[in-house]
């Protein structure tokens, strides 16, 4: 990291990857633009002759630096290495085409001064357009954001965590270790940084100025890698799949159990009480353990018999919405009872979470404040 920090100075880190036509001009845009200081950050992986342009630029704006990478690719670790060198104490990313209108930054740079940490232009808010996208485009952008929500609750509030243009303080990933893969760093950002206040504004994404989209499937399932890898590193989302993984392996406890009960003679329904209790305390003991570890401040005690009476609800649920299903909606018994399962498994992981390892204070949360700027 930099050493020297610029007060009330903004970095604008610029991936590119052969933008020899769009490099002057996105210069020129930022400085005609900004009233503020600034520097750009060109971050540049290309095998055109950008890195040419680039060397001419510097001598002409003092504004500009710029950093070639020989060999190497990658927007994300592009963008972490622009972190690594920028010398303002606020920092944007935009991309090099002018799909990300310049003037906004001057918008965006007042809300940091208002106070929030993170401001995320937004597409997707009343007054914003992603008019720069073909339809295939945007349905496989709307399937990502989707996906993304669904996986990271940090996600959850922001309608366009998928983009390339925001900006935030640099303290927000003060001592925090960015480990992209692929694209989207803005979600690296939003997953492991700390923050409290996040903005949207409402922008137009425009058309591409010159040359052509560097998006590929394999950027798709990068993102997907990516996602999987924020998962596991992140307490509260990676919970639920614990949970599921415990709950499934004392599905086998239970089989277990009950196949060697049976062949010692015990009688059908006893072996069924008694494996399944073994199942319970087996599934309690690995969720302490595991899946709500280190949280709670009850004793072991209060959360077993708290866990108990919710798996007790839970089996009342399951047998109830089977039951629904099966006379009601006259459906199959196996599908009423999944139905009926799925409405348990739900039931215990929320109670669970919120009551047996109940977590006063754990979660920080975040406050998206929108906010409407004309321009
Ligand atoms: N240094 C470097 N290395 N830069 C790269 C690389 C790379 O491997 N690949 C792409 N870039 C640069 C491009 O030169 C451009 O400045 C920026 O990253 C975005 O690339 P585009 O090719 O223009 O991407 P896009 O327009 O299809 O996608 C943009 O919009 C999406 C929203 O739908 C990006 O901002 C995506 O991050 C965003 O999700
Ligand atoms: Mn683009």
């Amino acid at each position: 990291m930099t050493e020297n920090i610029f007060p009330n100075t903004l970095s604008v880190v610029i991936p590119t990857y052969n933008e020899r036509e769009n490099v002057i001009k996105i210069a020129q845009y930022v400085e005609q633009t900004l009233r503020i200081d600034y520097e750009i950050i060109f971050v540049d992986d290309s095998n055109d002759d950008t890195p040419i342009i680039l060397e001419h630029l510097i001598k002409s704006d003092p504004h500009v630096r710029y950093e070639h990478r020989e060999n190497a690719r990658g927007l994300g670790t592009a963008v972490v290495r622009g972190f690594e060198i920028a010398r303002g104490d606020t920092i944007a990313v935009m991309d090099a085409d002018l799909q990300h209108p310049p003037e906004l930054l001057t918008y965006m740079f007042k809300a940091i001064e208002s106070g929030f940490d993170i401001v995320v232009p937004s597409r997707f808010i009343p007054g914003g357009d992603d008019g720069g996208l073909n339809l295939n485009r945007k349905i496989v952008s709307a399937t990502a954001r989707y996906i993304g929500k669904a996986a990271l609750k940090k996600l959850r509030p922001i309608s366009d965590a998928t983009s390339g243009f925001f900006m935030f303080r640099k303290d927000v990933i003060k001592g925090v270790t960015l480990r992209p893969i692929g694209w989207k760093i803005l979600i690296e950002v939003l997953a492991r940084g700390n923050y409290a206040r996040v903005a949207e504004i409402p922008y137009q994404f425009m058309p591409r100025a010159a040359g052509e989209s560097k998006m590929s499937m394999q950027e798709q399932w990068n993102y997907l890698r990516h996602l999987l890898r924020l998962i596991s590193d992140s307490p509260e989302d990676r919970r639920f799949y614990f949970f599921a993984m415990v709950g499934l392996s004392g599905v086998f406890v239970n089989m277990f159990i009950y196949y060697i009960l049976t062949r010692l003679g015990f009688e059908v329904k006893l072996a069924g009480l008694i494996s399944a209790m073994v199942a319970m305390l087996i599934n309690f003991l690995l969720n302490d353990k595991i899946t709500w570890a280190n949280v709670g401040n009850n004793s072991v005690l209060t959360r077993g018999i708290r866990y108990i009476i919710t798996s007790l609800f839970g089996i009342g649920i399951n047998i109830g919405v089977l039951h629904f299903f099966y006379y009601n909606f006259k459906f199959n018994h196996i599908l009423s009872n999944l139905i009926g399962i799925s409405c348990a498994v739900g039931w215990n992981y929320l109670i669970n979470n919120f009551w047996t390892w109940s977590s006063t204070g754990e979660d920080k949360r975040t406050s998206v404040e929108r906010q409407t700027v004309d321009y």
